[in-house]
């Protein structure tokens, strides 16, 4: 029996988990090159022990993909699981309670880089494979691929995809990789916003300069560089770069009522953050603020002196990077060519100012009314007594809309982390109840998809 299965295995699975996560598997820091294959390896080697088929580590020109299947009959559908197992940088490691590669468990929670984002989230669909497998209770097909560039932008992943169709070829996809609204309101996700991202870098003089003998005299790249970002935006919150929401699909009244359904508590959100107010576009909730509308934000800022004590200089060049999250039918192409004309636009003549495009991705929306969702739906209704909320996220997986394009899937986003789990910071973490009640969430959804794809 199912249930059995996970309740006599659950220890190991969370001792499994553990390992998996001592791998600092940071993708952007190629220190840890070594380290992103041996978790690639790992995550190979229990998909096999799983009773997944031609488990395998695919070599690209960045970090490895990891590829397994479980094809038990061609008529039958298959799902298509995807995940990354690779991770954030853990920096700044000294606001870490505990060192963020030793995960800890504290209050019935994982304490560690990745706990999260996305190794627990997508451990439990190993586990949940290995259950129906070992119980026979798999009823359609499988496959699952899980990325190591994830957090860098997949950049080689769109490649992979597109010369593998056939491999990767499926009914629907996947992913745990986002957040419900709490673990007494169960939610789905229903899309994601995408992402333009730019470095800035502003160069006045040839040199650093003594601030007291040219202060004054000569346009400070840093001052500089503060103007302008704080000009693209208004007093209204509104992104001030001409075209930026030429494209922006406003939802209608009724769709922005359904998304006001959700349940949201704006002092519990205060407290949580430490901060004594919220701020953000006019007009527009803090849930719509952070999901349905595009933004745009300093992510990084340098120049000059930031050594200990005060040194008195007039820097030469001041730097900044910025992310700004999109929404349909807004595209990173557009996005970040409207930037770079406007910025150097708005630059005086007494400065030089570069734009220099990141990564990007594209927004995505998955349909509510599909026989994917309502499995999904269903799924949870099952395991959590509750009919989710359908929500609109804030956060991209650019990979979503490339394997709409690419592979004609649409994608499933059954997350099961925490908003406050806090991702990308120090203390990540992950409810033991959220990697234990997804991985009963989960064969319920292969259940309720085989039965309503006939
Ligand atoms: N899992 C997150 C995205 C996410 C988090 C979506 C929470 C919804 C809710 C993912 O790993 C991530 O961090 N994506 C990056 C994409 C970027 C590196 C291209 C992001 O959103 O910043
Ligand atoms: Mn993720
Ligand atoms: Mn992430």
């Amino acid at each position: 029996m199912l249930a059995t299965y996970l309740s006599d295995n659950k220890q190991r699975f969370l001792d499994e988990l553990l390992d998996l996560i001592r791998i600092p598997s940071v993708s952007a820091d190629a220190k840890f090159t070594a380290d992103v294959r041996r978790a690639a390896e790992f995550v190979r080697d229990r998909l096999a022990d799983a009773g997944l088929d031609n488990a395998e580590v695919i070599d690209t020109a960045g970090h490895p993909i990891v590829f397994a299947e479980k094809m038990i009959d061609p008529a039958k559908p298959t799902v298509l699981v995807y995940g990354h197992y690779d991770v954030q940088p853990a920096d700044p490691y000294e606001l870490w309670y505990t060192p963020p590669f030793e995960p800890t468990i504290r209050n019935e929670r994982i304490y560690a880089r990745g706990a999260c984002d996305d190794k627990g989230q997508f451990y439990m669909h190993i586990k949940a494979l290995e259950a129906m497998l070992a119980t026979n209770s798999l009823p359609c097909n499988v496959k699952v691929m899980i990325e190591g560039e994830e957090e860098v932008g997949s950049e080689h992943l769109g490649t992979f995809v597109a010369a593998n169709r056939d491999k990767l070829a499926a009914d629907v996809i996947l992913i745990s990789d986002t957040s419900i609204i709490s673990n007494d309101v169960p939610s789905l996700e229903t899309g994601l916003r995408g992402l333009s991202y730019v470095e800035v870098e502003v160069t006045g003089p040839n040199r650093d300069l003594h601030s007291g003998v040219y202060g004054g005299g000569v346009a400070n790249p840093a001052n500089v560089l503060c103007q302008l970002i704080a000009s693209l935006k208004d007093e209204q919150g509104r992104i001030t770069i001409p075209g930026f929401y030429d494209n922006v699909a406003d939802l209608t009244d009724a769709e922005r009522a359904e998304l006001a359904k959700a349940p949201f508590d704006l002092d519990e959100y205060k407290r949580d953050l430490g901060i004594g107010d919220v701020m953000g576009e006019a007009g527009y909730s803090t849930n719509e603020r952070t999901s349905i509308r595009p933004t745009l934000d300093v992510n990084g800022i340098w120049g000059g002196y930031t050594g200990p004590g005060a040194k008195t200089v007039l820097p030469s060049k001041a730097s900044a990077k910025i992310s700004m999250r999109l929404v349909p039918n807004q595209t990173p192409d557009e996005i970040t060519a409207l930037f770079k004309a406007h910025f150097e636009a708005i630059a005086p003549k007494s400065v030089h100012v570069t734009v220099t495009p990141h990564h990007g991705g594209l927004p995505y929306v998955t349909p509510t009314d599909s026989v994917e969702f309502e499995a999904a739906s269903r799924a949870f209704e099952q395991a959590w007594g509750k009919k989710p909320i359908p929500t609109r996220g804030g956060g991209s997986i650019p990979i979503v809309a490339l394997f709409e394009q690419e592979l004609g899937i649409k994608t499933i986003l059954m997350g099961f982390g925490l908003d406050s789990d806090a991702l990308h910071s120090p203390n990540e973490s992950y409810g033991l109840f959220n990697f234990y009640k997804g991985i009963e969430t989960i064969p319920y959804f292969y259940a309720n998809y085989a039965e309503m794809k006939q």
